[in-house]
């Protein structure tokens, strides 16, 4: 029987280039769609997969990140005096009871694979989640869910895939799979060319790993870019554990860019309780003038 998979690993130690200014002095995992910023929607959707050990890869200018998930008793008691009940809930029930977050610092931003080696004290001999907060996925069940269930299924590590067009490969991690064999990956390779990718099915931001991913980590070296790639790892990985490709049910926005988190804002605030029915009025009369 597949093991439960218990811990999840937030990398958020990158300086977030592609958003400054706005990432210059507070992290990009804190831009807010409408009203949460996304490393709370990275969180709320790991514990939906079961997740009860957020570990959390941190840098320099990340601060915020641990108050966020911090109790603010100030803030609370204010809010408990003005009877505003619903803000007050909104803010207790972050983190549920029986979830721990755990916070490592990765020293240097020597890459994902790095980062992700940098979790390897907290999350043990287990397997693990990868959760790029960036990589926003709508989807119900949520991404890591899907993925859980898929594991339980072979107890192989999970990568989710999208098809991107043929241009945009050297942006992504980029698979080959076996078809017949449950879309086991054959190849996986960090930013290649066009002409050099065997597919377009790229790697996004949702990663179900087996430990001995960390040996690899440890071993590979620095990749693309001069950094210790995660994709890599997962190269070294395949010819002793089976990896497969998962392609989600959802819609995914990459909020790393400006475009990608324009989108996700529309499209979740179209969504939201509270703004949903006005801002569908003011974009119709918007894009009318
Ligand atoms: P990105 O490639 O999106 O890099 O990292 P970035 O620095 O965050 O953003 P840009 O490209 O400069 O705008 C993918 C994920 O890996 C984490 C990032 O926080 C992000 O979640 N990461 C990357 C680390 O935690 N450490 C690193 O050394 C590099």
């Amino acid at each position: 029987m597949a093991q439960k998979v218990r811990a999840a690993v937030f990398p958020v130690a990158g300086r977030g280039t592609r958003f400054l200014p706005a990432t210059k002095a507070s992290p990009k995992e804190m831009l807010p769609i409408v009203d949460k910023p996304l490393i709370q929607y990275a969180v709320e959707e790991a514990i939906s997969a079961g997740a009860t050990k957020l570990v959390f890869v941190t840098g320099s200018s990340k601060r915020a990140i641990e108050d966020h998930f911090d109790t603010d008793a100030e803030l609370e008691q204010a809010l408990t005096e003005s009877g505003k009940d619903e803000l007050l809930r909104s803010i207790q029930d972050i983190v549920p009871p029986g979830v721990s977050c755990i916070y490592i610092r990765q020293g240097k931003p020597l890459g994902l694979g790095h980062a992700v080696l940098c979790a390897r004290p907290a999350v043990g001999n287990e397997p693990f989640f990868v959760h790029l907060a960036d990589d926003l996925i709508a989807g119900s069940p949520g991404c890591l869910e899907q993925m859980a269930a898929e594991h339980s299924e072979h107890n192989g590590s999970v990568v989710a895939v999208e098809t991107v067009p043929r241009e945009n490969t050297s942006s992504y991690g980029i698979v080959a799979v076996d078809e017949s064999d449950r879309n086991r990956v054959t190849e996986i390779v960090e930013k290649p060319a066009p002409a050099d990718a065997p597919s377009n099915s790229a790697v996004v931001g949702r990663y179900l790993l087996a430990p001995e991913i960390f040996d690899k980590l440890e071993n590979i070296g620095k990749g693309a870019g001069g950094e210790i790639q995660l994709t890599d790892g997962i190269a070294a990985l395949l010819d002793q554990s089976p990896v497969y490709a998962y392609s989600f049910d959802g819609v995914r926005y990459d909020c790393g860019s400006k475009l990608g988190y324009l989108q996700a804002t529309v499209a979740y605030g179209l969504n939201h309780p509270d703004t949903g029915e006005r801002f569908r009025e003011h974009l119709k009369a918007v894009l009318s003038d």
